[in-house]
């Protein structure tokens, strides 16, 4: 249960960004397939047009020095070569590419950008690198005007830190135009329900309509979860077994999540949190205590940032909620302070 389902227009979409030389920032709650998506596309660009794709994982990387390492050790041997003054030592593979001390290290990644032949560099959950961020931009956007065989897929999980990154290089007229965002949202019903029955039918596991019920009752539509059950079920594990585990998971992996999130905010927040969880009014959630503005700030990240709280009309009433099942569990397990 391995290949990109469900996500033809959003392939066709990165694809043609791609060749028309935009880059390309793919958002999206986690396990929506952010990272399958834009390594699946940037490959079948790349094999379409004789490009070559290179995938770092900044995840780990919170400065630009460690970010350019990271950078470094994928690129291929001859920019490598190119980069000898600045580089502590070399050893083949890239495994030992170090910067020297004194190095610069924006001044580095320059050139190795600029260097680059025909390549797709994915840049996989941006968001961390916050130490030299203005240099680490600045590289990208002399890159970007000056290397038209580069392109730059970015990704993360935190839309509105990618999203910064890039308004603040516009504002400050560093690139020439924006790149096209992409977002991926959870799958519709019938397409999570597609998915499912097709996967088990390939390796001969059957799921009956109530067990169908309640995968997606208690997992939502995320590609990443279903697949983790489906993979459990193709292992052998039976329905209830592949459930509660895949679920433990998602609720622990949410409720992970929503503490950061809470971490050094209104003492009134853990309360908003958990109304979240079943559906609430501004004013409902107002009642808390909490200000007016860090209900605003708080709503707008769950909600512009993470992509897990949705804002909808039932009745005269604009409700808040919790899109995804982990998220409403997770909220209720939220400790108030
Ligand atoms: N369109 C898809 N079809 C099948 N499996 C998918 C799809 N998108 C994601 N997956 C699976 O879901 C898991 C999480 O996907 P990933 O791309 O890592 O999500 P994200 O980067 O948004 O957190 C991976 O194991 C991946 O194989
Ligand atoms: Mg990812």
């Amino acid at each position: 249960m391995s290949e990109l389902f469900g996500r033809d227009i959003e392939v066709n979409r990165l694809i043609r960004a791609l060749e028309s030389n935009s880059w390309v920032a793919v958002l999206g709650p986690r396990m929506a397939g952010k990272t399958s998506l834009a390594v699946a596309s940037s490959k079948e660009f790349a094999r379409m047009h004789g490009y070559s794709t290179v995938y770092i994982d900044l995840r780990n990387s919170t400065t630009l020095r460690e970010a350019t390492e990271r950078i470094l050790r994928n690129l291929p041997q001859g920019v490598i070569k190119r980069l000898r003054s600045y580089l502590a030592s070399v050893q083949v593979g890239g495994v030992g590419i170090r910067l020297k001390p004194k190095a610069s290290a924006s001044g580095a990644l320059e050139e190795a950008l600029r260097n680059l032949r025909k390549t797709v560099l994915i840049l996989d959950e941006v968001q961390k690198v916050r130490e030299g961020l203005p240099q680490f931009l600045s590289a990208l956007s002399v890159a970007f005007n000056e290397n038209p065989e580069l392109l730059v897929v970015f990704s993360g999980s935190y839309a509105g830190l990618v999203r910064k990154l890039f308004s603040q290089t516009y504002s400050d007229g560093l690139y020439a135009r924006q790149p096209l965002e992409i977002t991926l949202n959870p799958w519709k019903r019938s397409v999570a329900e597609e998915f499912l029955k097709r996967g088990l039918a390939e390796c001969r596991v059957g799921i009956t309509e109530n067990e169908l019920e309640d995968v997606l009752w208690e997992l939502g539509t995320l590609p990443g979860w279903l697949s983790a059950y489906g993979l459990r079920r193709c292992l052998g594990d039976d329905h209830v077994k592949a459930l509660n585990r895949v679920s433990e998971s998602a609720v622990m992996e949410a409720k992970r999540e929503l503490e950061n999130l809470l971490d050094g905010r209104s003492s009134n927040a853990p309360r908003v949190i958990k109304l979240l969880a079943y559906g609430a009014t501004w004013s409902e959630l107002e009642k808390t205590g909490i200000s007016k503005r860090a209900l605003h700030v708080l709503l707008d990240s769950l909600i512009n940032d993470l992509y897990v709280v949705s804002k909808s009309r039932i009745g005269n009433r604009t409700v808040y909620q919790f899109t995804e099942p982990s998220y409403r569990k997770a909220a209720q397990l939220i400790e108030l302070r």
